[in-house]
C-alpha cells in the first residue's frame, strides 16, 4: 500500500513540473496535499508495528504470557512463531520449560527458521527451543502433546484454511487435558470468527473447561491514533 501511495503521489506531482494550465497545477497540488494525509497515517502505522518498535511487540507478548495460567513445567508450543519472539520470551519466563515454535515461513513475512534459531542463541535459550516448519491448520503433533500453547496474531493470516475456528480447534487438539492456552488474534472480528459469544460457547463445547476473552485495548496502553487498528484484537485464554 505504501508503494501504491507513493506511485499515485508521483503521478499527481509529475505533471506539475511541466508547463501546464496554472489552475490544473493548483488542483493537482491540492489533491496531492490531501493524498499525503492518509499516506502519513499509513507510514505512522508501518513504523509503529515494525519489528524496530520493540515496545509494542514486547507489550503484546508480555500480555499473552501474563494471561497464560501456566506453572512453566513441561512443553509449550508457539503457533506461527515468526522470528521466534514469543517462544523466546516464554522460554525465558519459564526456565524449566521446553518450547516448540512452528511457522510456515512463507513469503509474506521476512522471517525464517534460521533467524529464530539465531535469536534463541542470542537470548541464551537455544538449548530449550525447537523450531519447525509447519502450518497452523495441520500441526505435526499428536493429540494432547503440550502443557501450554500460545499464539500471537497468526490465525487471521492463515491462507490454507478458510474456517478460522478450525484453527483454534486444531491448536487446542495438541493441548493436554488440564493444559493452558493464551491465543491472541482478531477474535472480535465477526467476519472472520462470527460472534465472539458464539465462538466462546463453541470452544466450551469442544471440551475446554475455562475460556475468557480479554480485549487488547483494555489491557495495554497505545497512542490514540493506533487504537482503531487494535480494536478487534484480544486474547482468548484458559485451560482445557
Ligand atoms: C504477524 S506475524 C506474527 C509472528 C509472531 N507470532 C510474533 O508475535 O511476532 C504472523 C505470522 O504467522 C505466520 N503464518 C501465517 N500463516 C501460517 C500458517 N498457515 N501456519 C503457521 N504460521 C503461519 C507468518 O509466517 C508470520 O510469521
Amino acid at each position: 500500500m505504501i508503494y501504491l501511495f507513493i506511485f499515485v503521489f508521483l503521478i499527481l506531482l509529475i505533471p506539475t513540473l511541466f508547463p501546464i494550465v496554472p489552475l490544473l497545477k493548483i488542483v493537482l497540488w491540492v489533491i496531492a496535499g490531501i493524498w499525503v494525509l492518509p499516506f502519513t497515517y499509513l507510514l505512522h502505522l508501518y513504523s509503529f508495528f515494525s519489528a524496530n518498535n520493540k515496545e509494542i511487540q514486547y507489550k503484546i507478548w508480555d500480555l499473552v504470557i501474563e494471561k497464560l495460567p501456566w506453572n512453566g513445567q513441561g512443553k509449550a508450543l508457539d503457533i506461527g512463531t515468526g522470528a521466534g519472539g514469543l517462544a523466546i520470551q516464554l522460554a525465558k519466563r519459564f526456565p524449566e520449560s521446553n518450547v516448540w515454535g512452528i511457522d510456515y515461513w512463507g513469503k509474506t513475512w521476512n522471517y525464517s527458521k534460521q533467524q529464530c534459531e539465531k535469536n534463541a542463541k542470542i537470548e541464551g535459550v537455544a538449548e530449550r527451543l525447537i523450531f519447525q516448519k509447519a502450518s497452523a491448520s495441520n500441526l505435526p503433533f499428536n493429540d494432547s502433546e503440550f502443557d501450554a500453547i500460545v499464539s500471537n496474531f497468526v490465525y487471521h493470516e492463515v491462507r490454507d484454511t478458510k474456517d478460522r475456528r478450525k484453527l483454534i480447534n486444531e491448536s487446542l487438539r495438541v493441548l493436554k487435558k488440564g493444559g493452558n492456552f493464551s491465543l491472541q488474534d482478531t477474535f472480535n472480528n465477526k467476519k472472520k470468527y462470527g460472534k465472539l459469544e458464539d465462538l466462546i460457547n463453541q470452544i466450551k463445547e469442544w471440551g475446554i473447561q475455562q475460556v475468557t476473552f480479554a480485549e487488547i485495548l483494555d489491557e495495554i496502553s497505545v497512542p490514540k491514533l493506533i487504537k482503531p487498528e487494535l480494536k478487534n484484537m484480544g486474547v482468548l485464554y484458559g485451560n482445557k
